[in-house]
């Protein structure tokens, strides 16, 4: 896959339509984590730096069609400037005139593109309006690129269209990942439901050398050889699928890893009385929490013989303690063999990047992306619209 970066393309005195990602977390008039506005910030600069006047597109929330007051993107305005260091125009309802009329080194930002229905459904006439408001467009929006809407894809088909920073570097950073990564790979693959993951766990093992399995997932690969899980959240009638992934995975040379060891409790809830005990021996009327300490020292020895980790997924019921163990500890061990440079790592999606940060390990992870859905499509392996417009 090629596409242009900012560094193709001659943009002084132009006006270049930026779509970007500022769908942040909130409460009350607060962001609780900036995260997504401060990566969009290198971008703006580099193109105002080029003499561009900067018209960020954006989405914020999912209202569906319908002009919503709490989805404004007004909302975000105060800490999109705080980002920017600079003052932003917010347009309701931007015009050409009206954009034309602010001094070169303006940016602009559009009210959230999804009040319109005609956005998500990649209308031709709302892409049309959208490209006649500028000159090129720049798409920085990773972590949208798995929707085809009118300002991800639809308008990078009508305008001269390139990646922005972030963008160029996510797709990097995925590409050193699976695309042509390093190896031995290993994937760890957590989360609740092997349902919602099927796609994920057929693609990865055809592409990496180690799958680990873990939380609710790894219990339905449990059940289907035969291991008992007592009241463990498992999905039984996945039992089949999860063999077929285990025979794939074998015809590939891939191996998968279970927990060897596991962490039971009889409620689920913060605090609750557990112990530690061999994967076999959960007693029927108690649950698997997380991995035990054993299956983390495998671990830490998996991510020692590998070169490369791409990470979706807790390994247990990281939100309530003391049942986030396992998966602090195998964050730690990846962010240090990280650190010693001796594994390129990758993670991404919201609750992994929240267990990492949570494990005080992210910041030592060579790459953290910063998209949830577009990450998982892009580890399926699937064609992202918002990407492959710009190709
Ligand atoms: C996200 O938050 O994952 C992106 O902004 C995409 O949002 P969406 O899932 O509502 O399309
Ligand atoms: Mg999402």
């Amino acid at each position: 896959m090629t596409w242009k970066t900012i560094d193709d393309m001659a943009l002084a005195g132009k006006v270049v339509l930026t779509r970007v990602d500022i769908n942040v977390p909130m409460e009350g008039a607060q962001v609780t984590d900036a995260t997504r506005i401060e990566k969009i910030v290198p971008t703006v600069e580099d193109l105002i730096a080029r003499g561009a006047k900067v018209v960020l597109l954006a989405h914020f929330g999912r209202p569906k069609g319908k002009t919503l007051p709490e989805m404004s993107l007004r909302l975000v305005l105060p800490a999109l400037e705080a980002a920017l260091g600079r003052s932003v125009t917010f347009m309701e309802h931007p015009s050409r005139e009206a954009i034309n009329a602010l001094p070169q080194t303006a940016v602009v930002l559009a009210e959230n593109m999804r009040f319109s229905p005609l956005e998500e459904a990649n209308d031709p006439q709302m892409a049309a309006d959208l490209a006649a408001l500028g000159d090129y467009f720049c798409n920085d929006a990773f972590s949208a690129a798995h929707r085809a809407h009118a300002s991800t894809e639809g308008v990078a088909r009508l305008l001269p269209s390139f990646a922005g920073r972030l963008m160029a570097e996510e797709l990097a950073a995925l590409e050193a990942a699976l695309g042509k990564p390093e190896r031995p790979v290993v994937a760890v693959v957590g989360g609740a439901k092997v349902s919602t993951k099927l796609d994920l766990l057929g693609n990865l093992v055809s592409k990496v050398d180690h799958l680990v399995i873990g939380g609710g997932m790894a219990n339905t690969f449990l059940v289907a050889q035969g291991i008992e899980v007592g009241k463990s959240l498992a999905e039984r009638d996945m039992a089949p699928t999860a063999l077929e992934i285990i025979a794939k995975a074998k015809a590939a040379g891939c191996t998968i890893h279970l927990p060897i060891d596991v962490v039971v409790a009889r409620e689920f809830k913060a605090g609750a009385d557990n112990q530690t005990m061999a994967t076999a021996d959960c007693p029927s009327d108690a649950m698997i929490l997380d991995a035990g300490p054993q299956t983390v020292a495998a671990l830490r020895q998996v991510f020692e013989g590998c070169k490369t980790l791409i990470w979706n997924g807790p390994l247990g019921a990281f939100e309530i303690e003391p049942f986030n163990a396992a998966t602090n500890a195998a964050a730690q061990a990846a962010a240090e063999l990280t650190r010693a440079g001796k594994l390129v790592s990758v993670a991404g999606g919201g609750d992994t990047v929240a267990a990492l940060n949570q494990a005080g390990a992210a910041a030592d992870f060579t790459f953290i992306s910063t998209a949830g859905g577009a990450f998982l499509e892009w580890m399926e392996g699937k064609t992202l619209p918002g990407v492959a417009a710009l190709e």
